[in-house]
């Protein structure tokens, strides 16, 4: 018989340092449930993506994502294996997340979203 449960001392390997998902849902203006596109998300990922690529960030995961459940607070990303929850808004914001969190393992505090499930 296997043993499917999970076993602290099995460690995985980790592929990236951080895994970045960043919503790219774009819902068309006025739906009620707004979306991260609406909100202005594509060139801060556009931004964030040109980042990793010039300063040769292969450590670091990104990932398109769909809509991440939080509509109305994006433009959201979220960071793995901490599980950060990032509401960018400005290109400085990006510069900010790359330079201090996926340089330098410094979470941006003034970014974080808290985010709970009802
Ligand atoms: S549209 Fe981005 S979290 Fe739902």
């Amino acid at each position: 018989m296997s043993d499917t449960s999970v076993d602290a001392e099995f460690d995985l390997p980790q592929v990236y340092k951080h895994h970045v998902f960043a919503c790219h849902t774009q819902r068309p203006p006025g739906h009620p449930r707004g979306s991260c596109g609406a909100s202005g998300a594509q060139p801060l990922w556009d931004r964030m993506s040109k980042a990793l690529e010039a300063q040769r960030l292969t450590d670091i995961g990104f990932t398109a994502s769909g809509c991440l459940g939080f509509c109305s607070v994006g433009p959201l990303m979220v960071v793995y294996p901490e599980g950060v929850w990032y509401r960018p808004t400005a290109p400085e914001d990006i510069d900010e997340i790359v330079e201090s969190h996926f340089k330098h393992g410094k979470r941006v505090d003034r970014l974080v979203m808290v985010l709970t499930r009802r």
